[in-house]
Parts: C-alpha cells; sequence; structure tokens
C-alpha cells in the first residue's frame, strides 16, 4: 500500500517536472518568434534584399543548432507525454488545461513551423543572393514567413500560459460560483430577521474548532419546534429542513460577522449560506453575499456566499462543527452538547458507543485538529465535484474521524491515507502536511483559505504527533 503511494507521489513529481518544463520552453521559443516578429524581420526588409537574402540564409542555417533544437523538441516531446496522460484521465482541470497547452504548442508551433516556415526557408536556400528572382521572391518571404511566425509565436504564448495556469495558481483549487439566486433568496437581508439571539438559538461549542486566526467565535442552532434531527448516520447528521444554524466572529474585540446556515429543502445540498456584517453602531448586521476584504477595519475577510460551499459542500451533512464526534464531552454550562440532545430526545439514534479519539493526548490533539480543519476538504466519503464545488482536492488524503474507525491511531482514514506521503513517521521535518500547515502563501499552505495567519500550537501539536510516531 504504502509503496504504491510512493510510487504515485513519484510519477505526480515527475508530472509536474514535465509540466514546468513544457511552460519553460513554449515560453523561452514564444520569445524567440516574439523577436522575429518585431525586429528582426522588420529590420532585415529594410536592407537591400541581397543583404537581406544572404543575412535570412545565414540565420537558417545557424538556427539548427543544438539548444535551439534542443529546447523546441524536447518542449514537442514534454507535451506529446502530457497530451497522452490528459487523454487518459481528462477528468482534472489541470488535465484539461495541460491538454490545451500541449496542442497549441503542438499545432500552432511546431506543425505551422513545419508546412508554414519551412517551405519557405527550403525554397530561399536554394536561391542565390544577387539575382532578381531573389529580390523577388524575398518580398514574398518577409510578408508571408512573417505571418507565419506571428501565428506560431502567438500559439507558443497561448500554450505557455496554459501550462501555467495547469501547473498552479486558479486550476488547483477552482473558483468559487456564485451562488444560484434560490440558494440565497430564502435567507433576509438583515440579521435581526434571522431568528438571531431568541430563546430558540442554543448556543454550542465543537471539541476541535477551525482555527480562524485567532478569532474568538461562538456558535447556535435553532432546530424547528419539535423536530429531531436524523442521526442514523452517526457521522454524517441530517437536520430537518427549517433548521438554522449562526456562527459569530470577535476580532481583536470588533464583532465583525455572523454566518448563517440554513437547511431549505430535504436534498443533501438545499442549504442557503451567507455572512451579515455588522454595523458600526451594532444595531443589526446586513447581509454580505459578496463577501468583504479587512471587514470592519480588522485584518479579517468575511468569505463570499459561494465560497461556504468549499468547506461545507459535497458531503452528506452541510454541517461541520454539530456532530456526534464534535460534541461528546462535557459542555460549559448553558451549552448543548451530545448528552443534552440524547436527553431532550432529538436524535432519531443515540450512538451506540463512546466517540474516544484514539491515542495519547498529544495523538488527540492533533487528529482533532486535523479533523476539524482538514476533513471537510479532505474526506473520500465527499464524492466528486457536484454544482458548487471549488477548491476540491484531488489527492487520496482523508482527515476524517469517523465512529467506526477510533479503536487505533493506525486504524483513523488520517492515518492510513498520509502516511508516507503527506506525513513521515517520526520525522515531522519531512513531512508535506507540517510543511504546508507552517506556511502562508498562495497555493502554498494548507488549509487554503479562511487564514492568513499560521496556527502555531498547532503545528507543534501535529509536529509532536508525528515526532513520537514510528
Ligand atoms: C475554510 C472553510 C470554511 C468556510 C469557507 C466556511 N466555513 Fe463555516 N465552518 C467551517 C468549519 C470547519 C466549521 C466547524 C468548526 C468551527 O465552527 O470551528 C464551520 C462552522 C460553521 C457554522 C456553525 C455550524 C457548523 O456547521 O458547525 C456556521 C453557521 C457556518 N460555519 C457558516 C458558514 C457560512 C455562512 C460560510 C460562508 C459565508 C462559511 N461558514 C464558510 C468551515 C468553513
Ligand atoms: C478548502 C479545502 C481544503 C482544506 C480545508 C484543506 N485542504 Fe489540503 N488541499 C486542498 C486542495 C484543493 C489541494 C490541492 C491538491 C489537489 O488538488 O489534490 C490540497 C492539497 C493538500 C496536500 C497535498 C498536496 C501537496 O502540495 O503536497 C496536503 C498534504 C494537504 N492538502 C494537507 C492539508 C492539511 C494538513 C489541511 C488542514 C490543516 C488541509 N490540507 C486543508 C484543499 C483543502
Amino acid at each position: 500500500m504504502r509503496a504504491r503511494r510512493k510510487l504515485h507521489l513519484m510519477i505526480s513529481r515527475i508530472f509536474s517536472a514535465l509540466h514546468l518544463s513544457a511552460a519553460l520552453g513554449s515560453g523561452l521559443i514564444a520569445g524567440v518568434f516574439f523577436a522575429f516578429s518585431s525586429f528582426v524581420m522588420p529590420a532585415l526588409a529594410r536592407l537591400p534584399p541581397a543583404q537581406g537574402v544572404s543575412a535570412m540564409q545565414s540565420i537558417n542555417v545557424a538556427v539548427l543548432n543544438r539548444s535551439f533544437l534542443g529546447v523546441f523538441v524536447g518542449t514537442a516531446a514534454c507535451c506529446v507525454v502530457l497530451a497522452v496522460r490528459a487523454v487518459a484521465s481528462p477528468s482534472t482541470a489541470s488535465a484539461r488545461l495541460a491538454l490545451a497547452g500541449s496542442l497549441f504548442y503542438l499545432l500552432g508551433c511546431v506543425l505551422v513551423t513545419r508546412a508554414g516556415n519551412i517551405p519557405y526557408n527550403d525554397a530561399l536556400a536554394r536561391l542565390l543572393p544577387n539575382t532578381e528572382q531573389a529580390a523577388d521572391f524575398w518580398e514574398r518571404y518577409v510578408a508571408r514567413w512573417s505571418l507565419w511566425n506571428h501565428v506560431r509565436g502567438l500559439a507558443a504564448f497561448v500554450a505557455c500560459a496554459l501550462f501555467i495556469l495547469s501547473l498552479g495558481g486558479c486550476s488547483r483549487f477552482g473558483v468559487c460560483a456564485t451562488p444560484e439566486r434560490s440558494q440565497l433568496d430564502p435567507l433576509p437581508s438583515k440579521l435581526s430577521q434571522t431568528g438571531y439571539g431568541t430563546a430558540e438559538a442554543r448556543e454550542f461549542k465543537p471539541r476541535f474548532e477551525l482555527w480562524s486566526d485567532g478569532a474568538q467565535k461562538r456558535r447556535w442552532i435553532a432546530l424547528p419546534e419539535g423536530a429531531r434531527i436524523d442521526s442514523t448516520d452517526v457521522d454524517e447528521w441530517s437536520f430537518p429542513v427549517g433548521t438554522r444554524l449562526w456562527k459569530e466572529f470577535v476580532v481583536d474585540g470588533v464583532r465583525v460577522e455572523t454566518r448563517l446556515l440554513q437547511r431549505v429543502g430535504p436534498g443533501s445540498e438545499d442549504w442557503a449560506a451567507q455572512a451579515y456584517v455588522w454595523l458600526p453602531d451594532g444595531s443589526d448586521a446586513v447581509a454580505t453575499p459578496g463577501g468583504a476584504n479587512d471587514a470592519r477595519g480588522t485584518s479579517h475577510d468575511v468569505p463570499a456566499a459561494g465560497q461556504c460551499w468549499a468547506c461545507h459542500g459535497g458531503r452528506k451533512s452541510f454541517v461541520l462543527g454539530f456532530s456526534a464526534l464534535q460534541l461528546e464531552g462535557p459542555a460549559a454550562p448553558g451549552l448543548v452538547n451530545l448528552d443534552a440532545l440524547v436527553a431532550e430526545q432529538r436524535l432519531t439514534r443515540a450512538p451506540s458507543s463512546p466517540l474516544q479519539v484514539p491515542g495519547d493526548a498529544t495523538a488527540q490533539a492533533a487528529l482533532g485538529y486535523l479533523h476539524g480543519n482538514c476533513a471537510h476538504c479532505h474526506n473520500q466519503r465527499r464524492p466528486a465535484a457536484a454544482a458548487n464545488r471549488c477548491f476540491d482536492p484531488r489527492n487520496e488524503l482523508d482527515f476524517a474521524l469517523r465512529s467506526a474507525e477510533l479503536a487505533t491511531v493506525e486504524g483513523t482514514a488520517t492515518y492510513r491515507s498520509a502516511v508516507g506521503t503527506a506525513f513521515e513517521p517520526g520525522v515531522p521535518d519531512a513531512s508535506r502536511l507540517v510543511e504546508l500547515m507552517s506556511s502562508r502563501g498562495f497555493s502554498q499552505q494548507m488549509p487554503p483559505l479562511g487564514t492568513e495567519q499560521v496556527d502555531a500550537a498547532a503545528v507543534g501539536a501535529v509536529r509532536g504527533w508525528i515526532a513520537a510516531l514510528h
């Protein structure tokens, strides 16, 4: 199993290197052709025809050297491999972009060179520079050859852009689509109209919280009168239609936003979700489906409604922190926990066994953190992208803690899916997940959104856990 994953990882690194080579190669070639289109051909065209012809003949001989041909043909070879792989597994956005890039390079650049430019070069090579025939042909050569050169230069340039997109940037995660009107319409425009702050809204706190750059958060749930949560699947509760949940963010003492999730229909994705940003006088908060950066003068970014789906969408339960595993254990006074839900008969079925996270305290902290901060995306129970998905990982990592897999550390999905690839037992420094958790920057951080500051305590806990493994 582990050897297979290592092989998998190695192959994916080789393909990353091929992507990079294709991007650099097509960029270099685009630059060469750009120089000809931009000033080399115009310069030669200014010379007397005999001189122009001899200069171009000399260029056409000199260009057949190892460095130019190496880049030109080497890039084509990378493109062929990437195109074959993309056709074999066209499912990812990155593969599709690489395929488009390869086709641009192979057809727009290599084929055009072969069918457009080379015949002109061959014809030019057969002429003696000082003849009238050469002067006649030269005029045509400059016009036609340059035209084909514009085409192949542009194709190489577009190929380069596509390879860059396929390598990283947006294609890696996808862009979050704006939710349809029907997914926002059910929500009122003011927070005070949502039932926020009323007696039916009961406060809770998940055991393993999501890190939000140190923001203080509070959460509430309001279940419809007399309705029960379908808890047949211990790990994926299904909430009655009409359920509302709120989560409030206080950053540096400023109450910035309160988010709302509301179940609006029977389908698993029938949820409405958006954030409300507080007015400066604190009298109410206003629906902000477009999100807001550095809201209310803090460094906190309020996500756009489409982004809610990046983390909440895709699994059977849309709700993340109100689950059996997250509510297990004692609660602060006034807060709801699992025992209270069972006692009040709010669940269709009580969990049959205690949801004890395996391992010692260090392991529990690390596994719980990864569950709370990574499992909403890295979760093999999250089927391939549905309508509103973005930030959707393509890899096999799974950081979810599930009730049936809590007997041993080795039995958790986290251990099984990530050992040997995302972490190396005993060596936190060689562990990719530690590296990604410890960095912040576009396409170089985990989690990829919702945080701009490293969670130092969590990195410490995860490092400690990995260091103690063997
Ligand atoms: C970066 C991932 C992420 C994004 C983006 C995100 N959430 Fe959440 N949200 C979570 C996680 C994880 C939890 C549970 C843990 C916690 O609350 O600390 C949660 C909890 C909540 C809760 C409490 C109920 C629950 O599911 O536990 C509400 C309400 C909520 N989010 C609303 C929203 C809304 C509305 C948006 C979009 C404006 C949004 N969230 C965007 C990850 C995210
Ligand atoms: C909002 C969704 C989301 C969350 C939350 C998230 N990831 Fe990721 N993760 C991704 C995406 C997207 C990729 C890109 C690679 C891919 O497409 O598979 C990725 C890739 C990775 C990779 C492998 C890729 C590489 O560059 O080596 C690791 C390891 C990883 N994540 C760890 C984590 C950890 C640890 C956490 C929690 C601290 C986390 N992720 C949280 C979406 C997410």
